[in-house]
C-alpha cells in the first residue's frame, strides 16, 4: 500500500480500526506543514453536514505524530492519523458469508480468509482516502512552490447535470464549486445534480458520476517518458481511489474519432512562451507536460452499497441468498471523491515534480 518514487506515501489502518493514517517519506526538510490547512482539506472530505452523503459522523481530526517541528517538515519520516470515533460494526457481521454485489467483500474474503475484517469495507473502504487528501494537501504545498496548481471539480452525477468548466481560472473554479453539496461550479446544474442524488437516496438506489481534474503551472517537460509517463503516473493513484471505473485525458476516448487535423494542437506564441490554441492532449505530449493545463475526467462508480434487496450467494453454506445491505453509505460517492481525486492528483505531480529536479 505504497505510492511513489520520490514522495512516497503509505495508507494504514482500516475503516474499523482505531485509526486511519499515512507515512510520507520524500517531504524535503523546511517544508511548511499548516495543520489548519491541512483540517480545512480533510473537512472538505467529510459527510458531516452535508445532506448527500453518509449519515457516518466522523469529527476527522488531524493528529500529526511525527516528522515536523516548528511548522515545518524535519525530512524524517512524516506521520498523521485521525481517529476512527463513529464504528457500528454490528451490520457488517452477516458480510462475512454474504458478499455485498460491486463491493470487495467477495475477493478480499477468498484473498484474506473468512476471518479479515471487512467492517465499513476494512481497508477497501472510502475511509483510507482520509490518507491521500493528507499527503495531498502538503503535495499541493510543494507545488505551489513552483507555481502549480490543481483543483477538481464534479462534471455530471448520474446521467442528469453536466457541466462545462465556466472559466479557465482556477482559483473561480475552486470557488464556485465549493459553494454546493456537490462541487459542480456551476449552480443550475449542481441544483440537478443535487436532486439526481436525492431522488436516487429516496429509491434506495445510487448514483455515479464525473470529475474534472485540471493542474496549471506544470513546468514544460515534467514526467517522466514511457513508464512513468504523466498519464501513466496520475492514472495510477487515481486508480488507487475506490470506486474509479475509468479515466481519459484531452479529448480522451473522442480522439478516437477524430482526424489528426482536427485533434493536433497548434503551437502558437503567446506573451512570448509556447503554447496550443486548444488542447485536445490534455497538456500532455509523449508522456511529458507541454506547460498548458493538465486536464482530465475520471468516471467514479454509483456506490455499490444500496438499500435493496441483491442477489448474493452465502459463501458458508454455498446457497444463494438475498442481502439488503445495512451500514450508513453514501448515495453517491461523486461529491467527496472531488478532494480525494485533487490529492492523488497533486501526489503524483509533486513525485515527478522532485523526480525531474523540478523540486529541490
Ligand atoms: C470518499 C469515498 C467514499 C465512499 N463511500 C462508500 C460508501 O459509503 N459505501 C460503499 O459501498 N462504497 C463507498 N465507497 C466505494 C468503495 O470503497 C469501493 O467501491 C469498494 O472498495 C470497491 O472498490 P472498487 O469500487 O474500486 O472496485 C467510497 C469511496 C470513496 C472514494
Amino acid at each position: 500500500m505504497r505510492y511513489g518514487e520520490r514522495l512516497r506515501v503509505s495508507l494504514s489502518g482500516s475503516s474499523h480500526g482505531p485509526e486511519v493514517g499515512v507515512t510520507i517519506e520524500g517531504i524535503p526538510a523546511g517544508t511548511p506543514i499548516d495543520p489548519v490547512r491541512i483540517q480545512g482539506d480533510l473537512d472538505r472530505r467529510r459527510p458531516v453536514g452535508r445532506r448527500l452523503a453518509t449519515r457516518r459522523q466522523e469529527e476527522d481530526r488531524l493528529v500529526i505524530d511525527t516528522g515536523v517541528d516548528q511548522g515545518a517538515a524535519t525530512g524524517a519520516t512524516f506521520r498523521a492519523h485521525v481517529a476512527n470515533e463513529d464504528v457500528r460494526r454490528e451490520p457488517y457481521d452477516r458480510l462475512r458469508s454474504t458478499p455485498r454485489p460491486g463491493h470487495a467483500d467477495y475477493p478480499a474474503r477468498v484473498r484474506y480468509g473468512p476471518e479479515a475484517d471487512l467492517s465499513g469495507g476494512g481497508i477497501f473502504s472510502g475511509r483510507m482516502t482520509v490518507g491521500l487528501v493528507i499527503a495531498g494537501s502538503i503535495a499541493r504545498t510543494l507545488l505551489a512552490t513552483i507555481g502549480v496548481d490543481v483543483v477538481a471539480f464534479t462534471r455530471s452525477i448520474g446521467p442528469e447535470g453536466a457541466t462545462v468548466a465556466p472559466t479557465d481560472d482556477l482559483a473561480v473554479l475552486r470557488s464556485k464549486a465549493a459553494q454546493n453539496e456537490v462541487g459542480a461550479p456551476d449552480p443550475e446544474s449542481a441544483a440537478r445534480m443535487e436532486e439526481a442524488i436525492s431522488a436516487a437516496r429516496r429509491d434506495g438506489d445510487s448514483v455515479g458520476g464525473v470529475v474534472e481534474v485540471r493542474a496549471t503551472g506544470l513546468p514544460v517537460g515534467l514526467g517522466e517518458p514511457f513508464f512513468d509517463s504523466v498519464e501513466s503516473a496520475v492514472a495510477h493513484v487515481v486508480f488507487s481511489v475506490p470506486a474509479v471505473k475509468a479515466i481519459e485525458f484531452g479529448a480522451g476516448f473522442a480522439a478516437a474519432s477524430m482526424h489528426g487535423s482536427e485533434h493536433n494542437d497548434p503551437f502558437v506564441w503567446q506573451d512570448g512562451r509556447v503554447r496550443t490554441s486548444s488542447n485536445h492532449s490534455g497538456g500532455i505530449l509523449g508522456g511529458l507536460a507541454t506547460g498548458m493545463p493538465l486536464v482530465f475526467r475520471v468516471a467514479v462508480k454509483p456506490t455499490s452499497s444500496i438499500a435493496r434487496p441483491q442477489r448474493t450467494v452465502d459463501l458458508d453454506d454455498k446457497t444463494a441468498t438475498t442481502i439488503v445491505v445495512a451500514g450508513r453509505h453514501d448515495p453517491c460517492i461523486v461529491p467527496r471523491a472531488v478532494v480525494v481525486l485533487e490529492s492523488v492528483t497533486a501526489i503524483a505531480l509533486a513525485d515527478l515534480a522532485l523526480r525531474g529536479g523540478f523540486l529541490p
